[in-house]
């Protein structure tokens, strides 16, 4: 196993901009949305005794869809303190549309459109890393982000593009850099939240299933597998390099509860920084499914589900196979745009096949 260093280093720089995260993410909105009521508990647990209360959202995009999560918090918050000062900080990689971010905390949906004494800041740099200062965030939240890996991975990998259809010993190799990254995601938040504080996240996850040639059914994997089938159908006509294609991984890892739940019971210093309050394990439902089922309409099925996904991984495509097969930045969008187009007709001719399984975990931890 190599970390890729011809690529850029981290394995996601963002989600792309200009809104159109925002308009293809509406599963990632209704994910959040359930976490309502786990928000609120967690946000009535809070010592609101202190001078000041500092948030936070790790990895969280161009942020419209956290806005809901920020108000359930703010509004509990507010209940009982309406005059406490509130820092809501935003975490994200460098490459974040930060313009977005802001434009959507000030905008309509946004947390200062109506409410008062909050200071907005943004937290630039990798959730694996240093994000605050030591001892100082109250609640943290993360969606949706935690299952990406630290970094581009390249590894011997024919025929397959998601871990956990890779052979051994690739597999192993993967689920351990994973192990590495959780546990250190973990001990940057023991070092970053004060003692009482809370910490509410989801990420992709995954469940044994003995039925599964991997042992397992992981979220996301549909639709894996149909960005794999898409790739190599382009480098059988010679559009994707294959010696791109063959080394490449997508730098997510779905993890078992058992792997969430590890390090917080094997790790002494992790084991005493916090007490976990709920681990559940979930089947979300797909909005594009939904309606499909309601509807029965094919392309518009095709259509919101390759937007999705393009919304989510053409940065990590480009850097990891289409710039590394094209010779300019021009070219290489040329081949986004036939490739996604070409996972729209894959979605329009077999509705069925690439379900995505919207696999979620949700842990909930309290800072002793
Ligand atoms: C699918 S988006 C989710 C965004 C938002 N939380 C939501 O639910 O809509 C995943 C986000 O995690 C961010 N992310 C991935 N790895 C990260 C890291 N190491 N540090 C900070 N953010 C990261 C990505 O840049 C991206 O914005």
């Amino acid at each position: 196993m190599s970390s890729d260093t011809n690529a850029p280093h981290p394995a996601t720089d963002g989600m792309g901009g200009r809104g159109y995260y925002d308009s293809h993410s509406s599963a990632q909105k209704g994910a959040i949305h359930s976490q309502e009521e786990r928000l609120r508990d967690a946000a009535r647990a809070l010592d609101l005794g202190g001078r000041e209360l500092r948030i936070i959202d790790y990895g969280c995009g161009p942020g419209r869809n956290s806005m809901a999560a920020f108000h359930t918090v703010l509004d509990e918050v507010r209940r009982r303190r309406p005059d406490l000062p509130v820092v809501a900080m935003h975490n994200d990689q460098i490459g974040n549309d930060w313009n977005d971010l802001f434009a959507n905390v000030r905008g309509p949906d946004g947390y200062l459109n109506d409410m008062d004494s909050i200071r907005a800041e943004a937290s630039v740099g990798s959730f694996f890393g240093p994000v605050a200062s030591a001892g100082v965030i109250d609640f943290g939240m993360s969606f949706a982000a935690a299952h990406w890996l630290d970094s581009a991975v390249r590894m011997p990998s024919p025929g397959s593009l998601f871990f956990c259809d890779l052979p051994e010993p690739a597999k192993g190799d993967i689920a351990a850099m994973a192990a590495r990254d959780w546990s250190a995601f973990l001990k940057q938040r023991a070092r970053e939240m004060k003692p009482g504080g809370m910490l509410v996240m989801d990420m992709l996850s995954a469940v044994p299933d003995a039925d599964a040639p991997s042992g397992v059914a992981a979220g996301g994997a549909g639709l894996y597998r149909a960005l794999g089938e898409v790739a190599r159908d382009l480098a059988d006509e010679g559009d994707v390099a294959r010696d791109a294609l063959d080394t490449f991984i997508f730098p997510v890892y779905c993890r078992l509860c058992d792997e969430i739940s590890a390090p917080l019971a094997q790790d002494s210093a992790l084991n005493d920084a916090f007490e976990v309050v709920e681990l559940t394990n979930e089947l979300l439902p797909m909005p594009t499914e939904e309606a499909l089922k309601e509807t029965g309409d094919t392309a518009a099925y095709a259509k919101a589900y390759a937007g999705f996904a393009r919304a989510f991984t053409e940065a990590t495509l480009t850097a990891g196979l289409f710039a590394r097969s094209a010779s300019n930045a021009d070219a290489a969008k040329a081949l986004a745009n036939t490739f996604f187009d070409r996972l729209e007709t894959l979605f329009a001719t077999e509705p069925d096949k690439y379900g995505f399984a919207h696999r979620v975990a949700t842990l909930v931890l309290r800072r002793k």
